[in-house]
């Protein structure tokens, strides 16, 4: 799909940016205070706010829930005030646990392409492998079991298993991953939330020292992930997990007729994209808000698949 005339990627991405640091900057009084609910609350309210002062007609594809359990930002709300039509997915906090608890990496999220451009993905796990830039597409695939992998990845970037780290959530159901991981010498950072910053953490090894990711998450995090990559470099897969019939009737709902398929990143965002993304708490991708008294300060990830651009922006504010 090719980037339509009316999707002004360059005019919109700072009013992106925007969002993003709105987002965060309202989370902040919820930060460290055992509150995931109204962290959450406090993002997505803020985020509407500022989507809609954007001169955009905009469909929210990835969202908050369905309409029935989400009142904001729901999948399929209008944003904007008016002007070209966008898809727009958002995590207004990617990792309310992790705000809660003043822990790594929780994020604002959104991304913004033209109608059509990305997976409406239902609200279920997927299964997700990601790798950075600079491999063979399909260097490491789902279908490979996780050694096998980790001995793929060894081989194409040139070294032993040892050097490799893998990033996976920490949770039971990854607990025969994680020792069959451990089996080939391979390193594993374990995160207990947020595996979109896991994901984007693969396409800036030097930095984060992480090579690969791997194991479930939520399905919209998945399409968020990859318009990341798209704009960072690197790939992604993903495969729709259904655990029962109402699981199957949201793919469904969203047009989904495949079950079985394995999405790659530009399956999941078929055209140009722009990405923004605000630390809350600091992490390895990005620093957390700081605050002093009457200040508030953020550093936002502004990214353009288009052009491969990455901007880091501070924004500093009285508050
Ligand atoms: P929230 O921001 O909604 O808390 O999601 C955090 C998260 O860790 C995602 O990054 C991840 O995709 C998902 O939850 C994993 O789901 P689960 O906690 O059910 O394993």
């Amino acid at each position: 799909m090719s980037t339509p005339k009316d999707f002004n990627d360059r005019m919109l991405s700072l009013g992106l940016a925007r969002v993003a640091e709105q987002a965060a900057i309202a989370s902040a009084d919820w930060i460290g205070r055992g509150d995931e609910k109204q962290a959450d609350q406090a993002a997505v309210n803020a985020m509407r706010n500022e989507l809609n002062k954007l001169e955009i007609s905009g469909v929210v594809v990835i969202g908050e829930g369905e309409r029935d359990e989400a009142p904001m930002l729901y999948i399929g709300e209008e944003v904007g005030s008016g002007g070209p039509g966008v898809d727009i997915a958002l995590d207004p906090l990617e990792g309310t646990t992790l705000t809660a608890k003043d822990m790594p990496n929780a994020l604002t999220v959104i991304a913004m392409g033209p109608r059509g451009s990305m997976l409406h993905a239902p609200d279920v796990y997927m299964d997700k492998l990601a790798v950075g830039p600079g491999f063979a597409e399909g260097v490491v695939t789902l279908d490979m079991s996780p050694a096998e992998r980790v001995a793929a990845l060894a081989a194409a970037k040139g070294c032993e298993a040892r050097d490799i780290t893998v990033c996976i959530l920490e949770r039971p159901r990854h607990e025969e991953m994680i020792a069959e991981v451990r089996s080939t010498g391979a390193g594993i950072r374990l995160i207990t939330d947020g595996d979109v910053a896991g994901v984007m953490h693969c396409a800036e090894p030097h930095i984060t020292g992480i090579d690969m990711y791997m194991g479930s998450g939520g399905a919209p995090e998945g399409v968020l992930a990859a318009a990341a990559l798209k704009c960072m470099g690197g790939q992604i897969y993903g495969r729709l997990m259904f655990r029962n019939d109402d699981e199957r009737g949201r793919a469904a709902k969203a047009g989904i007729t495949d079950l079985d398929k394995v999405y790659s990143r530009d399956e999941m965002v078929t055209a140009d994209v722009i990405f923004a993304a605000t630390g809350v708490t600091g992490g390895s991708l990005l620093p957390g808000l700081k605050r002093e008294p009457g200040w508030v300060e953020t550093q936002t990830l502004l990214m353009r698949s288009r052009t491969g651009s990455v901007r880091r922006m501070v924004y500093r504010n009285p508050h």
